[in-house]
């Protein structure tokens, strides 16, 4: 894994490109651990995953898995450990670059904006192995794409192309491949010049809308906006707006 810092952001890349960057206990430690330490960077406001070469991630290492048992598994918790990932508050963008399988899709799935390459190919083929997702495929590409979508992904195992990808939900952009990571600093960059606490504050909203009623998801949205009338940011924004000048903000 490689971890650099561009202007108010991160990024994270896979790098096992011999194994197509598929997910071992390993990576799973080192992204988990390397999101945390930028989250906690009051430096970085957005951060970007992505794979090396031709994978975002060709999913759960199956050699790892492959003698993984039920009660190693079980008392581990396997893959609970990918829980830390979407603890962490600022906006995670997936540039993914290429297979976006199983786990690789299920990682890009915990990220809040999915940007692809026209070479990205998304899929959950576990059925293939006797085994069904197990890092939240099954949950959050039903959430994404609805259960028509997801049943036909996971049921068959088939992959779908960027285009595809972009026409069900999976993702909000996308681009030509030489492109994807100068589009992914752009939109972070876009994210670290607003108030980190305003884009943290809309993060939480999103999320919950996933957790909850939809009169109870209302209210939480009106009380974070009403919150935010608290921030400096906020009398910043609008008396830059006011001003007729570019905010400055202080993420306070
Ligand atoms: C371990 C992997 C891997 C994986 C690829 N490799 N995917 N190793 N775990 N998930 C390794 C291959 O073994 C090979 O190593 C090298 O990467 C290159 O892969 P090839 O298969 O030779 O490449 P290609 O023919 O281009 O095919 C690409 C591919 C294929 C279509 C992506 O690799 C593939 O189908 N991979 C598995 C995808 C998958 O099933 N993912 C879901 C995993 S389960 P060598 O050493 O031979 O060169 C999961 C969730 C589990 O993610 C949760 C429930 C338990």
């Amino acid at each position: 894994m490689l971890v650099e810092k561009g202007e108010g952001y991160g990024i994270i890349t896979l790098n096992r490109p011999k194994a197509l960057n598929a997910l071992n206990l390993q990576v799973l430690t080192d992204v988990t651990a390397a999101a945390a330490q930028l989250d906690a960077d009051p430096e970085v406001s957005a951060i970007i995953i992505t794979g090396a070469d031709r994978a975002f991630a060709a999913g759960a290492d199956i050699k790892e898995m492959q003698s993984l048992d039920f009660a190693t598994a079980y008392k581990a918790d396997w893959f609970a450990g990918w829980t830390r990932l979407s603890e962490v508050r600022v906006p995670i963008i997936a540039a993914v670059n290429g297979f976006a399988l199983g786990g690789g899709c299920e990682l890009a799935m915990m990220c809040d904006i999915l940007v692809a390459s026209t070479k990205a190919k998304f899929g959950q083929p576990e059925i293939n192995l006797g085994v069904l997702p197990g890092m939240g495929g099954s949950q959050r590409l039903t959430r994404a794409i609805g259960k028509a979508k997801a049943m036909d992904l996971c049921l068959t195992g088939r992959m779908i192309g960027a285009e595809e990808a972009e026409r069900s939900g999976l993702v909000a952009r996308v681009v030509e491949h030489e492109q994807l990571l100068d589009e992914a600093k752009e939109i972070a960059a876009t994210i670290a010049s607003k108030s980190q606490i305003a884009s943290a504050m809309v993060k939480e909203a999103i999320d919950v809308a996933f957790e909850t009623t939809l009169e109870q998801g209302l209210r939480y949205e009106r009380r974070l906006f009403h919150a935010s009338l608290a921030t400096n940011d906020q009398s910043e924004g609008m008396a830059a707006f006011v001003e007729k000048r570019e905010p400055g903000f202080t993420h306070t």
